[in-house]
């Protein structure tokens, strides 16, 4: 058992007195419940923070086109002011207020709660849109939206004319789509009013032709000015953050006006262990029943750096639970990250059934994105699954890092909204004395090409000279633009070449993915490109659960190639597939489309189960497929099958992922060619401790090994024969 050590107050928040915080009772059943929950949410909106600061709020926006809104979380921002600037009439002539945010979990339950606390259907009035899933219509006059999502609409629409107002949310996460969008949004808002001067003074001119006195031409364009911003509103920018340091978007945005919205936060006390944990999992899974069976009534949220982990810790707690008698084992586990299906995402607001406890097992979106009420205690491992990107060696990597100060502080914050709390730091209190202030920006450890190719095709050429809130090393703009102009994405002079770049910045997805599907094409495989991309866009299709690993094992020996994982994933996708094509065949009969739906979904959780396949990932995954395949429909790219000839499709990955091959070393290591770093085929793929001497793979990840996921074989001279321009220049 982790031995936790009390620090007092220390490193506390203050305590101040609060008013009670509603909570919801059950699930409404009848209409009589509708009514009451409507009530509830009503009484819960007016208590929070920002509605005592409304009006002031809605001025602040009316007299500054930028605004920068900094504010404790869980103080109402994200709900609350959308629904006050429409209700203060800022979306004139059918104009639309959107709201960006960086993970698509907030953009989704954000959207579905302030539809609720409309009274309106989701996609009418509120809505949603996210990559691969878009809940809006045209009267959707509230809209939240990925900060990645507003990125591609200005591809279509570069003056983002159906917007009268973006909040861009969330601003301290400072993901590389958010630091761009900034950018963006900034040459958008001096365009909109060039547009309207231009439009002003060529009026003007027609007007004032009669007009001989200097001073009544002045006031004649004055005139057309005020008209003119009339019919065409400025672009309205409001920048919210829940880190208190406005100034760096404040200066970046010429000496913005920044406001701060208080929030409320009880007492926390925090616990760090005496001694450095060697397993985090394992100290996070006893503290949880640690607090479980010692600690009163509460829920527990637990920060986990991804998908695998927590569902991992998941079935751990399942399984302890087994082990508890009877009375003990009033605990549900409720997992949150960014790929869950959006149908389980609300899952977590929803209070646990009476007498039980609610555990909350959470990447960092519950951090700052999401407020989770009846949250008392929180388990704090201390990491994050982070990007990082070496330019020099053009590798990214996913790596686990410890969080910043800032991130500690914020979750610690979780257990106080409602009253006192505890929060447990899985690690010592020395360690947090070591902890780097904020996390660096994304976009200075990220690889740039995607964030490149989309700047590219919105006319910006001088990526070098963007104007970036802060400027990414020029070493890792150069090594970017290098890979864009191997993958065919950029002429010799640095231009998007035709089709192939202005196809691949159309695709919403990596650069080498949207290449490897428009190279299938001509490979006659594309087909199998799209099953595979959208197998590989989901973490963790297979899983493998400590005490049934045999089992888990020879399950995804059924679905094993010997040519390595794409093609595994494909026969996994095709499996289900088949299952639920001869499904429908069965049911064909059946009139009740909704019916089959149901039936379908739990025949489908059920061979999932059996086979040690994760559903959601699967599902989400075939929403990916469905999507992507439009996409390329509508590029008019020829969908076909290469059949049993897995050896086209191959071939394909050689020819798009060359980037990333590796070579099997004498010492059974594996060489990744492009970096020259040692690698090793990850435990989880088919062909690790195989005698395979050349693979593709799709990603590095880096824990105590680097290790390269999702490999397929391939032939070493293919590299030479389908890239020459990269490999015959290699020697
Ligand atoms: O953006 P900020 O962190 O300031 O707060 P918010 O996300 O607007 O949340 C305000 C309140 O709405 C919190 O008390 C949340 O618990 C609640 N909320 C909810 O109950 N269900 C959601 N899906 C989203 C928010
Ligand atoms: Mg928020």
């Amino acid at each position: 058992m982790p031995s936790m050590e009390q620090n007092g107050p220390r490193n506390t928040t203050q305590t101040r007195k609060q008013k009670p915080v509603l909570k919801l009772s059950n699930q409404p059943r009848g209409a009589a419940d509708a009514i009451s929950r409507r009530e509830i949410v009503k009484k819960q909106r007016e208590s929070l923070p920002i509605a005592s600061v409304k009006e002031r709020l809605v001025q602040e926006v009316k007299d500054h086109d930028v605004l920068i809104i900094v504010g404790e979380t869980g103080s109402g921002k994200t709900t609350q002011l959308p629904q006050f600037l429409f209700n203060a009439g800022f979306c004139p002539n059918g104009k639309v207020i959107g709201i960006t945010q960086p993970r698509r979990v907030a953009a989704v339950t954000v959207a579905k709660r302030v539809a609720e606390e409309c009274g309106a259907e989701l996609g009418q009035k509120v809505g949603y849109s996210i990559r691969f899933d878009d809940k809006t219509s045209s009267s959707t006059r509230i809209k939240y939206m990925t900060d990645g999502l507003l990125l591609r609409e200005a591809l279509l629409d570069p003056y983002l004319s159906r917007y009268s107002v973006i909040i861009v949310d969330e601003a301290h996460e400072r993901t590389v789509h958010t630091d761009v969008l900034l950018g963006l949004l900034k040459n958008v808002q001096r365009a909109r009013l060039k547009s309207v001067i231009d439009h002003a003074v060529v009026n003007n001119k027609k007007a004032s032709n009669g007009i001989t006195k200097e001073e009544e031409k002045g006031a004649e364009l004055t005139n057309f000015l005020k008209q003119c911003q009339r019919k065409f509103p400025p672009l309205k920018l409001i920048i919210m953050s829940a880190s208190l340091d406005a100034r760096l978007f404040s200066e970046y945005f010429g000496g913005a006006r920044a406001v701060h919205v208080e929030g409320r936060q009880h007492h926390v006390d925090i616990f760090y262990t005496l001694h450095a944990e060697t397993d985090y999992v394992d100290a996070a899974l006893i503290t949880i029943f640690q607090i479980h069976l010692e600690e009163g009534p509460g829920d527990i949220l637990v920060f986990l750096t991804g998908q695998e982990e927590i569902e991992g810790v998941e079935r751990l707690v399942q399984e302890q639970l087994q082990k508890l008698p009877e009375e003990s084992r009033k605990l549900v586990t409720v997992p949150i990250f960014s790929s869950l299906p959006s149908e389980q995402q609300m899952r977590v607001f929803m209070p646990a059934p009476a007498g039980h406890r609610k555990v909350i097992l959470a990447t960092n979106i519950a951090e700052t994105s999401v407020t989770i009420p009846g949250i008392k205690y929180v388990i704090d491992p201390g990491f994050i699954k982070a990007r990082s990107y070496d330019p020099v060696k053009g590798m990214e990597s996913l790596i686990i890092i410890p969080t910043s100060k800032a991130q500690a502080l914020q979750r610690s914050g979780r257990a106080g909204r409602e009253g006192p709390g505890k929060c447990f730091r899985l690690y010592p209190e020395s360690e947090f004395e070591k902890l780097e202030d904020s996390t660096k920006p994304e976009i200075k450890r990220c690889n740039l090409s995607n964030v490149i190719l989309q700047l590219k095709a919105l006319g910006v050429d001088d990526i070098i000279g963007f104007d970036f809130l802060e400027k990414p090393s020029r070493a890792a703009i150069q090594k970017s633009l290098e890979e864009l102009f191997l993958l065919g994405a950029l002429t010799d002079d640095c231009k998007l070449s035709d089709p192939v770049g202005h196809q691949m910045a159309r695709l919403p997805l990596d650069p080498i993915y949207s290449k490897a599907l428009i190279l299938a094409s001509q490979f006659n495989c594309l087909e199998e490109m799209l099953i595979a991309v959208s197998m590989l866009s989901v973490e963790s299709i297979f899983y493998n659960p400590r005490e049934k690993s045999e089992e888990a094992k020879t399950a995804k020996k059924c679905f094993a190639s010997p040519d390595g994982d794409h093609l595994t994933l494909i026969n996994v996708y095709r499996a289900a597939d088949e299952l639920l094509q001869k499904r429908r065949m069965e049911l064909g009969i059946e009139k009740n489309e909704k019916n089959i739906k149901g039936k379908n979904e739990k025949i489908l959780r059920k061979w999932c189960r059996e086979n040690f396949i994760n559903s959601r990932s699967l599902r989400h995954a075939c929403d990916i497929h469905s999507q992507i395949r439009g996409h390329v429909e509508q590029m008019g790219l020829p969908i076909s099958s290469c059949g049993d000839d897995t050896l086209q499709f191959r071939r394909c990955l050689a020819a798009s992922f060359f980037l990333n091959a590796a070579l099997k070393q004498p010492e059974g290591t594996y060489r990744a060619l492009a970096s020259g770093q040692v690698v090793q085929i990850h435990p989880t793929s088919v062909l690790h401790q195989s005698k395979v001497q050349c693979v593709i793979f799709d990603e590095l990840v880096q824990t105590s090994q680097k290790y390269i996921r999702n490999t397929t074989r391939i032939d070493y001279l293919w590299l030479t024969e389908l890239a020459p321009h990269y490999y015959a220049m290699q020697g």
